[in-house]
C-alpha cells in the first residue's frame, strides 16, 4: 500500500469495528448471553468482582480433581487462587483430551529443513507419559525443578507436559541463550536433570546445542543426568553415565502414567526473566489459577473455536510459549502449529507457505516480524493464498500504527480483526487486550480484560488524568499473577510493590485517552526490548565488565525502525589499553557469548568518562537523551556534568 494512503488512514483516526458475525459468533459473547450480560461496560462493570468473576471462569475451562474451597485468598502481595483444589494442569491440558478425542491433532510440525511430523492428542500422552516414567526413574519426584534447553521441536512441549505431570517444576530456558546464561538459571534453581538436543536447524545450518549444555552442565553441580533428544543425528560429545539418550529411554516406557495430584497452588514452572539488576528474576507459576487465566484469554481473545488451526508463532523459551503454544492451546483442545526454524528461511515467504499450507485461522507475532516482513516486501505475501486467516495478534512490544494497518491490510486481507495484547512474563495471561466485540485503533491494547483492573499512575501515586503518561499499574490481583520470585521474597517486594503501597507496578509506560483506550508506550525502568526479547541493561553492562578490557559500562536502548529498539554500549577501557576495531568486535562477541546472540551490542562506543550521579550511578537516562538527539536537562546536579560533552568524542 502507497505511503499516502497509510498516512490518511491514520489522520483519520480509523476505528476498526468488529463485524456482526465475528460479535455474534464469539465465544465471549456466548458466554456473556448466559450470564444475561447485554454489553462490554456491563462485562467490564460484573467483572470487576474478582471472586465471582474467576470463580465462574473455573467452571467453564478447567476440572478439578477435587473442587477449590474458596476463589482466593489474597494476602498482599501473595495470592493463592482456588485454595484447597487438587489440580494438575495436564489434566485439562492432555489426558482429557486423550480419553476424548484422540485422533485430533495437537500439534503440527515443521522442521526447517520442510520435515513434517504430526502429534494426535492420543499421541501426545502416550509420549508424555513415557517420557514422564523414565523421568521417575531417574529419581525425580514431585517438588524437584529441572532445566530444559531446547529449540522449538515437539519434545520441547512434551518434557515440559511430563515434568508437570509427575509434579516437577520446569525451568526452561530459550535456546538462544548461551551456556553461562544456561548454567546460571540452572544453578539458581537447583536443576537434578537438564534435557537438550544434539543440534537443530537455524538458517540452513544446525546449531551445537549439546556443546553448549555441556559447557553449562560443567559449571552446575547440581545437574546429575542431560537428556539428550536426537534432532538431526549429528555428531556430538557424550559423557557416560551422565548423559541419556532421550530416544532409548523413552522407547520401553508404558504409555499409561498417573498424574500427580497436585494442590491448585503448587509450583507448575520457574520462568527466569531480565529486571533491572543483573540477575535474571525466577518468576514462578502455579497449576490452577495460571490454568483458568490462561485458558479463558485465549478462548475469548482469540475466539479459539473447535475447528480452527492456531499458530503463535514465538519460541516456547519465552512466556509468550509457556502460555500460549503449549498450555492454553492444549487445554482448549486446539490444533497448533509448531515451526522449527527462521522465519525468512529459505526465503521471505516461509510463514506464508506455512500459513497456506495448513490452513492457520488465527495467527499471532511481534511488532519486530512485522516490520521486518514489511520490509521484505508484499510480493512475498502476494504469491500466498491466506484467506484461511480470520484474526490476528501482536505481542512483545508496542506496534506502530503503520505495522498495525499493514498487518491488517497485507496479511489479515482487510477482514482480520488484530489483537494487540499486552501483558508480561509476571502477568503469565493477556492483561489488556482487546476481544472479538471490541472496536479497535490501531497501536493500542484497548482495555484490560474482564477480571483485571488497570490504570495510570502519576510519580505521586495519584490516577493520572486522561491522555496524561505516567506509570501502568494493576489494582487487584488474577489468577495468572506470578506467585513469587524464586527464594527471592525481597526482590518481589521491592521489585512490583514497593512504589505504590497495596499496587503492581508494571514497570511499563503508558496513557489512557478520552476514550478508555490504553497505550502502553515501553518501559520505565532499565529493561530493553530487542525485537520482543526482553534483556536487561545491567546484566549486559555486566558481562561487559567481565571482560578484561573493560573499566565501566553503560547500556541503552536506542529506538530501532525493525527491531523496536537496538543496543548501544559505552565503555571505558582500563588504562593502557588502546581503542581498536578487533577490540570493539571482541567485546560484541564477549557479550554474544556470555548471554546470547539476541544480547550482542548494536553498537560499541569508546568513552573517557560517563555522566553520573553522586552517588555513583551511571545515568542511562541522560545517555539515552544524547544519543536520540533530545535535550538532556539539567545535569547540574551530576557528579561530573562535563561527561555528558565527553559523550561526543566517542569513538
Ligand atoms: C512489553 C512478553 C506494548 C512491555 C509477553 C512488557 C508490550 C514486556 C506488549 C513484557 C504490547 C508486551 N504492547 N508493550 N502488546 N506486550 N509488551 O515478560 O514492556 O517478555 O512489560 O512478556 O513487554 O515482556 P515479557
Amino acid at each position: 500500500m502507497p505511503e499516502a494512503d497509510i498516512s490518511v488512514l491514520l489522520k483519520e483516526k480509523r476505528i476498526f469495528k468488529p463485524s456482526q458475525k465475528l460479535v455474534s459468533e464469539s465465544n465471549v459473547k456466548k458466554w456473556m448471553d448466559k450470564q444475561g450480560i447485554r454489553s462490554y461496560e456491563e462485562l467490564m462493570k460484573k467483572s470487576q468482582d474478582t471472586e465471582w468473576f474467576w470463580g465462574e471462569a473455573a467452571k467453564e475451562f478447567v476440572e478439578w480433581y477435587s473442587p477449590p474451597k474458596k476463589v482466593l485468598d489474597w494476602k498482599l502481595p501473595y495470592s493463592n487462587w482456588f485454595v484447597g483444589a487438587k489440580y494438575n494442569i495436564v489434566h485439562d491440558a492432555v489426558d482429557r483430551h486423550a480419553k476424548r478425542h484422540p485422533d485430533k491433532v495437537a500439534y503440527y510440525f515443521e522442521g526447517e529443513p520442510g520435515d513434517r511430523r504430526k502429534m494426535t492428542y492420543k499421541e501426545l500422552s502416550d509420549e508424555v507419559c513415557r517420557l514422564a516414567n523414565a523421568l521417575k526413574k531417574l529419581g525425580l519426584k514431585r517438588g524437584d525443578r529441572v532445566s530444559i534447553y531446547l529449540p522449538m521441536i515437539l519434545e520441547l512441549p512434551v518434557a515440559m507436559l511430563a515434568c508437570a505431570k509427575i509434579g516437577v517444576a520446569h525451568s526452561v530456558v530459550f535456546s538462544g541463550f548461551s551456556s553461562l546464561a544456561l548454567a546460571d538459571r540452572i544453578n539458581d534453581c537447583g536443576a537434578r536433570v537438564l534435557i537438550t538436543c544434539d543440534t537443530f536447524w537455524r538458517r540452513g545450518k544446525t546449531v551445537a546445542l549439546k556443546a553448549a549444555a555441556d559447557e553449562a552442565a560443567r559449571q552446575a553441580p547440581s545437574i546429575e543426568h542431560v537428556v539428550v533428544v536426537k534432532r538431526t543425528g549429528e555428531n556430538i560429545p557424550w559423557t557416560n553415565g551422565r548423559d541419556l539418550s532421550y530416544q532409548d529411554i523413552t522407547a520401553n516406557e508404558s504409555t499409561a502414567c498417573e498424574t500427580e495430584k497436585m494442590e491448585a497452588n503448587d509450583l507448575l514452572y520457574i520462568l527466569y526473566t531480565s529486571g533491572t539488576t543483573g540477575k535474571p528474576k525466577g518468576v514462578m507459576q502455579r497449576h490452577g489459577g495460571y490454568a483458568v487465566n490462561i485458558a479463558l484469554t485465549l478462548s475469548w481473545v482469540f475466539d479459539l473455536k473447535d475447528n480452527d488451526i492456531w499458530w503463535g508463532a514465538a519460541d516456547a523459551g519465552w512466556v509468550t510459549g509457556h502460555s500460549y503454544i503449549v498450555y492454553a492451546p492444549l487445554i482448549l483442545g486446539t490444533t497448533s502449529i509448531i515451526y522449527e526454524g527462521a522465519p525468512d528461511w529459505p526465503e521471505a515467504d516461509r510463514w506464508w507457505d506455512i500459513i497456506e499450507n495448513y490452513k492457520v485461522t488465527v495467527f499471532y507475532t511481534s511488532p519486530t516480524a512485522i516490520r521486518m516482513f514489511m520490509k521484505l516486501g508484499t510480493e512475498w505475501v502476494k504469491k500466498h493464498d491466506l484467506s484461511s486467516l480470520r484474526l490476528l495478534g501482536s505481542v512483545g512490544e508496542p506496534i506502530n500504527p503503520e505495522a498495525w494497518i499493514w498487518y491488517q491490510l497485507n496479511i489479515g486481507g482487510g477482514r482480520c480483526q488484530i489483537m494487540d495484547t499486552w501483558w508480561q512474563t509476571e502477568t503469565g495471561a493477556f492483561a489488556i487486550a482487546p476481544l472479538p466485540i471490541s472496536e479497535l485503533k490501531p497501536g493500542s491494547a484497548v482495555r484490560p480484560l474482564p477480571g483485571m483492573a488497570a490504570d495510570i499512575y502519576t510519580d505521586e501515586g495519584k490516577r493520572a488524568p486522561a491522555e496524561t503518561g505516567g506509570n501502568l499499574v494493576l489494582l487487584s490481583p488474577w489468577p495468572a499473577m506470578l506467585g513469587g520470585l524464586y527464594k527471592n521474597p525481597e526482590k518481589y517486594q521491592e521489585t512490583y510493590w514497593a512504589k505504590y503501597p497495596g499496587v503492581y507496578l508494571t514497570g511499563d509506560i503508558g496513557r489512557i485517552d478520552a476514550d478508555g483506550y490504553y497505550w502502553v508506550q515501553g518501559r520505565a525502568d532499565d529493561v530493553l526490548k530487542v525485537s520482543g526479547h526482553r534483556l536487561s541493561n545491567s546484566e549486559l553492562e555486566s558481562s561487559l565488565v567481565s571482560h578484561m578490557s573493560v573499566s565501566e559500562a553503560a547500556v541503552i536502548g536506542k529506538p530501532h525502525e525493525l527491531k523496536g529498539e537496538s543496543i548501544v554500549a559505552f565503555v571505558i577501557l582500563k588504562k593502557g589499553i588502546e581503542v581498536s576495531e578487533p577490540l570493539r568486535k571482541e567485546l560484541r562477541e564477549h557479550v554474544g557469548k556470555e548471554i546470547g546472540k539476541i544480547a550482542m551490542p548494536d553498537e560499541v562506543w569508546f568513552v573517557a568518562d560517563l555522566p553520573k550521579t553522586r552517588s555513583g550511578k551511571i545515568m542511562r537516562r541522560v545517555i539515552r537523551k544524547k544519543v536520540i538527539g533530545e535535550p538532556v536537562g539539567d545535569i547540574s546536579t551530576l557528579m561530573n556534568p562535563e561527561a555528558v560533552a565527553e559523550l561526543d568524542k566517542a569513538k
